[in-house]
């Protein structure tokens, strides 16, 4: 069973695949962690985003591994480090460049190959799993996702603005779509969710009902 999920920041994508995870006992894999794990490599060896041989470089060294909830990147438990607003605006910064999402896509196709799984990301119904038999794609109105976000920030104790909150999502929004290298696309096969005013259980039991209707 593969399961693809992607769509914007702040769509529901992480909440929803966990959740679909759990309910069909399969594996669930954050690809956005792993362009995450390099965006924060990057910050931590002094913040050069212009040098792309480097960014490679640290990339083809990045040992990524998943345990639980946990996402460790060469034996540091990076987490919470990887979440932060910085690494969020930086990350479309290394998952624009080829070699890198060469190396990522290669490793995400690997998981996938022997076992159940379920995906969130730009490019996992046009690249990772384009075979896969269930492709989501979900969004939200840009205002909302920005309020998700800020929920999820004032819990942490992070003060940020909405205005900006929702300028930066527009900004990685626009980059991912507009990459040629694995850009954030609806897959004509995809099923499109507008999560915009629904809740979590809602969404989840709307792509359950389709998932058990077509296995049915
Ligand atoms: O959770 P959120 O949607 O904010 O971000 P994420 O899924 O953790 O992804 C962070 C960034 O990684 C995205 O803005 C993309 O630039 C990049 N990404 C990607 O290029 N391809 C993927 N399959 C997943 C993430
Ligand atoms: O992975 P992605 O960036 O698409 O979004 P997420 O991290 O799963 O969700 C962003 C935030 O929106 C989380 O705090 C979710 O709890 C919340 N959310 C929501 O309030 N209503 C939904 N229908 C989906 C997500």
């Amino acid at each position: 069973m593969q399961i693809a999920i992607d769509g914007p920041a702040g769509a529901g994508k992480s909440t929803i695949a966990k959740m679909i995870a759990a309910d069909y006992g399969i594996i669930y894999l954050d690809t956005g962690a792993m362009y995450r794990c390099i965006a924060h490599r990057v910050l931590l060896q002094g913040d050069d985003f212009s040098d792309t041989e480097k960014i490679i470089k640290l990339a083809q060294e990045a040992e990524i591994r998943f345990e639980g909830e946990k996402v460790f990147c060469n034996g540091e438990d990076v987490t919470e480090s990887i979440r932060t607003p910085l690494v969020s605006l930086h990350t479309s910064d290394v998952a624009c460049i080829k070699e890198v999402r060469e190396l990522l896509v290669a490793q995400q196709k690997k998981i996938a190959g022997d076992q159940s799984v379920i995906m969130d990301g730009r490019d996992i119904g046009s690249v990772v799993l384009p075979e896969a038999e269930y492709k989501f794609f979900l969004d939200a109105d840009v205002t909302e996702r920005a309020i998700r976000r800020k929920k999820e920030l004032d819990a942490k104790g992070i003060e940020k603005e909405l205005a900006s909150i929702k300028q930066e999502i527009q900004q990685r929004d626009d980059n991912d779509r507009n990459r040629v290298e694995g850009p954030l696309v609806q897959v004509e096969d995809a099923i499109v969710v507008d999560t915009t005013g629904k809740s979590i259980d809602e969404v989840c039991a709307a792509i359950k009902k389709y998932i058990d209707e077509v296995r049915a």
